[in-house]
């Protein structure tokens, strides 16, 4: 039997909670598909900072690299400047786990929850490809003369051909296994960044031709939001850089229905993988046990098929799926007509 050790970094705010809910779910999956697993939970966020003064320890990622999976709830305290826990947990794990890629499906389940009108599931199932290693996350740049009238702030957006070109390459490959139209967008912003996109644009032509069976389009990035509200229904496949791909989801959250339901992978294609609600830690639901759920259930599926669990991945999502359209009055917080651990509870029996 297979047995896979995932690690739990539950983190901050509402983390735990929805945390709790999916790996409720994990373990029904487990008996159900007939795999096991042990988990090993890490505290690292917001409290565990403001106690130790450490965000996160040098043994981490080494530990980290030994498991199959790594399931995130939330990284963001109100207690603590924005940026470090952020930096210091999040991206630091992104970028020294070497999870170049942020994988975010956008799917709409039920035509209720979507603020578009006349939008149906059919228009809006679409996933976008986010770089996550480099960019302007990379974190490059200086202040020039801080704090005087002639201050200056730069921020470099970083690109390297073998980055763009891996990021490229596994978003063909996404397209060719998954896409519904087999077709990839690049989303850029060839018209302004002229160094950055022309890099990315060329790299992705060129790659282009060894993939002739998927359609190839080019949008703009202020282009892609508006069709995102105008037209969801033309995107399959989109492939983007870090910041667009940041932004892009955020919009594409909203139209699959909130954050509530949002999921997605930081995906090391050869390493360890990293996934997560995309909500962040809503510190005013924190323990008031009305936090949505489904979109950290959805990321164990995800996590699911990443480690080869497919049927289990797929039956968790379908599970998922199934109580939103039959059960929830809204995603929403508050507003679902259940509590977190009820909406767990509609899950686990639905499966
Ligand atoms: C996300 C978040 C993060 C990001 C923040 C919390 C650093 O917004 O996962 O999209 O910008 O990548
Ligand atoms: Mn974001």
């Amino acid at each position: 039997m297979k047995n896979y050790k995932i690690a739990i970094i539950a983190g901050d705010g509402t983390g735990p909670e929805v945390v709790q809910e999916g790996l409720k779910v994990l373990a029904a999956a487990s008996q159900k598909f007939d795999f096991k697993y042990q988990t090993h939970a890490y505290d690292f966020g917001g409290e565990r900072y403001l106690r130790t003064k450490e965000v996160l320890p040098d043994s981490a990622i080494g530990e980290l690299k030994t498991f199959n999976a790594i399931y995130l709830g939330a990284i963001g305290h109100p207690d603590v400047k924005p940026g470090i826990l952020e930096k210091g947990i999040l991206l630091r794990l992104r970028f020294d786990l070497d999870q170049y890629i942020n994988l975010r499906p956008v799917e709409l389940y039920d035509e209720r929850f979507c603020p578009l009108k006349n939008k149906k599931p059919e228009d809006i199932n679409f996933t976008v490809v986010r770089e996550n290693s480099e960019g302007l996350y990379k974190g490059l740049g200086e202040f020039q003369n801080k704090g005087t009238a002639n201050e200056v702030a730069i921020q470099i957006s970083h690109n390297t051909r073998k980055g763009v070109e891996r990021c490229i390459r596994y978003a063909f490959e996404y397209t060719r296994k998954h896409g519904k139209k087999k077709k990839l967008t690049l989303c850029g912003k060839t018209n302004v960044l002229t160094f950055a996109f022309d890099l990315w644009e060329r790299t992705f032509n060129e790659i282009a031709k060894e993939y002739t069976d998927i359609t190839t389009d080019y949008a703009h990035v202020d282009a892609t939001t508006m069709w995102f509200v105008k037209n969801p229904e033309w995107f399959d496949v989109i492939v983007t850089d870090n910041m667009f791909g940041d932004i892009i989801t955020d919009l594409g959250a909203m139209i699959q229905g909130g954050m509530g339901i949002a999921a997605g992978g930081n995906i090391n294609p050869e390493g360890v993988s990293m996934f997560e609600p995309i909500g962040g830690s809503a510190p005013k639901y924190t323990g008031k046990n009305v936090i949505n759920p489904l979109a950290a259930i959805a990321a164990i599926a995800m996590l699911l098929r990443q480690v080869g669990e497919d049927k289990a991945g797929n039956a968790v999502e379908t599970a998922v799926k199934t109580v939103l359209r039959t059960k929830l009055k809204d995603l929403a917080a508050g507003k679902m007509g259940y509590s977190t651990t009820q909406v767990g509870d509609l899950v686990v029996k639905e499966l």
